[in-house]
């Protein structure tokens, strides 16, 4: 990690109505390779924040600068949003919504092919994707004859293939068994990629992050190293955290 900012957010607001912001004046910024969790009840809007930052909803006001590239507000130019997306990927809460080829390989080949690579540089990003996430050996499996965990590792495979440096995770913990989770916390750990996440799980949070961020009404309301947040015991309990 180092204090390079590669992600920053100044002042936003998102919502689906323009006359009610679910994310209200919000700004932080994330790291270089750094690890923030997003914590805060069912509704904070920590969903709808990840979905804004790869350009999914638009966002009504404020600056969102993704390595120096500007998102503006209101509707996003294709070109702009195929930027972005270079950069940053993002993995849906279901695995199952990431999946949707027949194969393991070619989901993960999905987006170097859409890229526009020739088939050798693609297979040379997949065999990178899966080795790093321990799936290389499913290669040639149907998705959905996979694990849950086989299927979190596989839809992360099909968003590091695209080479992203930030990686936006929403509730990747979700649906897994203990052993699955503390294998995924060290995997997202040992990427060099800054990743922000979404989670509901404090051991997950601890195990992973960096920093966490305590979003309540979409707002920021504790933020802080994740062992300095994990021992305000009153505030997680009086958000629902705990
Ligand atoms: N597609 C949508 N249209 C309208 N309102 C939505 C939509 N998705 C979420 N919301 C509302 O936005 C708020 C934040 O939701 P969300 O971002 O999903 O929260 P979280 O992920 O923290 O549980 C909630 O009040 C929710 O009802
Ligand atoms: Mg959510």
């Amino acid at each position: 990690m180092t204090s390079e900012p590669i992600l920053t957010l100044e002042n936003v607001s998102i919502g689906y109505d323009p006359a009610k912001a679910v994310i209200e004046n919000l700004s932080f910024s994330l790291m270089k390779g750094e690890k923030v969790a997003l914590m805060g009840a069912n509704g904070a809007g920590k969903s709808t924040l990840l979905k804004a930052l790869i350009g999914l909803i638009p966002h009504h006001s404020g600056r969102i600068q993704v390595k120096g590239l500007n998102l503006p507000s209101g509707p996003v130019q294709a070109a702009t949003l195929k930027a972005v997306r270079a950069i940053m990927g993002y993995t849906f809460q279901e695995a199952d919504d990431q999946l949707f080829m027949n194969t393991v390989y070619d989901d993960v080949a999905f987006g170097p092919r859409n890229q526009g690579l020739h088939e050798d540089a693609v297979k040379e990003r997949v065999q990178q994707a899966l080795s790093t996430v321990g799936q290389l050996h499913n290669s040639h499996r149907p998705p959905y004859k996979l694990s849950g965990g086989e299927k979190r590792a596989v839809a992360i495979a099909t968003v590091l293939s695209m080479t992203p440096e930030i990686l936006l995770m929403d509730e990747p913990e979700s649906g897994l068994d203990g052993f699955s989770r503390k294998r995924l916390a060290s995997l997202l750990k040992s990427l060099d990629h800054a990743v922000l996440f979404t989670t509901h799980d404090l051991t997950f949070a601890k195990n992973v992050a960096d920093r966490i961020i305590l979003l309540n009404d979409g707002q920021i309301v504790l933020e802080g190293e994740s062992h300095e947040v994990l021992a305000q015991t009153e505030t997680l309990e009086a958000y629902h955290i705990l």
